[in-house]
């Protein structure tokens, strides 16, 4: 089930995050800093026997536009529920989530390094491509990825 983050999920989105993301320092108060943005941020999670297995983060970029540009800022699932169509499902049911407030959207942008498997996920989910390669940005060379929806 994919359904709106709570500030209850915080301590499991946390764990998640600091698993997942082994480079990224505080995921608790990063996670909880990331829902305080709301609704410039919205999270999502994906719940499995009452468990939180994933998460997905939305961000609207440069303002509330009636042409909204939208960036998939991170999503990632519990190591052992991988390959099983859980980020998929994320991204498809929480990104029709989020349209429900916007006017039109116009494009999703995201970025990852340029060796992470992530990038045939986004191909596949959001139809997105790389347009650019930005060498040595957070941990290594990051590709940024949009996909023109409009
Ligand atoms: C990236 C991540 C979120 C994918 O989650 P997942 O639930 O395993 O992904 P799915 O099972 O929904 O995969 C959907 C598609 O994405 C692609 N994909 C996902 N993981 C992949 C991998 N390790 N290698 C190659 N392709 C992959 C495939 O096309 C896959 O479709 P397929 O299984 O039919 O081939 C997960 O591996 C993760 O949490 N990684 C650590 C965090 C991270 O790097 N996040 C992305 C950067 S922000």
């Amino acid at each position: 089930m994919i359904r709106a983050y709570r500030e209850s999920d915080l301590d499991a989105v946390a764990a998640i995050h600091s698993i997942s993301f082994p480079r990224q320092l505080r995921s608790r108060d990063w996670i909880a800093a990331s829902f305080g943005a709301y609704p410039k941020t919205r999270m999502y999670v994906a719940e499995s026997d009452a468990r939180v297995i994933g998460f997905a983060m939305w961000t609207e970029k440069s303002g509330f536009r009636a042409q909204a540009v939208l960036e998939l800022e991170q999503i990632a699932v519990t190591p052992e529920h991988r390959r099983r169509g859980i980020a998929e499902a994320l991204i498809r049911r929480s990104l029709s989530e989020v349209e429900k407030h916007l006017e039109t959207l116009k494009a999703v942008v995201v970025t990852t390094r340029a060796d992470n498997a992530a990038q045939a996920l986004y191909r596949k989910t959001l139809g997105a491509e790389v347009e650019a390669t930005i060498a040595s940005l957070y941990s290594g060379d990051e590709v940024l990825m949009v996909a023109r929806l409009r």
